[in-house]
């Protein structure tokens, strides 16, 4: 059992994880990265947005998606009327991968199991957003596709996920550009809706 904390002291132990994460030594990731990438973003948010991990420029400035693809991110919400600074913005793995490869499995369990679901039940927030196959099997399991379920509402746990592709995949492929406005349309839709009620 946990007694639910009030506003101020969420954020106080969310900023206490980022300080665990900025120190964190558990996996070979650390050895490589020059900065750990905690996340950022209000402590109350109703969306978690969920990506694979820090690229070069996130790992240069500790920030989350401030590349081209978190360029291309904040667009996409805005273009829903949802503001990044509404937003808590972190990746399955807080530590850049060398030469920007996928997260190895045993990375992405250490990680999740010391960091994310505290994050994660810090902020309970309303819907967590996955960007690409790698949050989406994080979360969902080994055997999500982003290609069967991207645009839906996914519950496991009495935790909604909304299942998309990553902005990186959009800034390459003009399809994939395509479908992700249109699963941010229904993302859009969805929040306003949760909000209403
Ligand atoms: N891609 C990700 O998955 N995360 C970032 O923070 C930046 C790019």
């Amino acid at each position: 059992f946990r007694a639910p904390v009030d506003a101020e002291e969420s954020c106080e132990q969310l900023e206490n994880l980022a300080r665990g994460i900025r120190r964190c030594v558990a996996c070979r990731l650390h050895q490589s990265r020059r900065q750990a990438v905690p996340g950022e973003g209000p402590a109350n948010a109703e969306i978690v947005v969920l990506g694979e991990g820090p690229g070069s420029k996130e790992d240069a400035t500790g920030r989350p998606f401030v590349g081209p693809a978190g360029r291309y991110l904040d667009q996409l919400f805005r273009s829903q009327g949802i503001a990044r600074d509404r937003l808590f913005i972190t990746n399955c793995v807080k530590c850049r991968p060398p030469e920007n490869r996928t997260p190895r499995r045993d990375e992405l369990k250490i990680c999740t199991n010391l960091w994310l679901k505290q994050q994660i039940e810090l902020i309970s927030p309303k819907f967590i957003v996955l960007l690409g196959q790698i949050a989406a099997r994080q979360m969902l399991g080994e055997t999500a596709t982003v290609s069967q379920l991207h645009g839906t509402v996914q519950t496991r746990n009495g935790q909604n996920y909304f299942v998309t592709y990553h902005p990186a995949a959009a800034l390459r492929f003009d399809w994939v550009a395509v479908t992700l406005k249109e699963d941010f349309e229904i993302l859009g839709s969805r929040h306003l809706r949760h909000s209403a009620s």
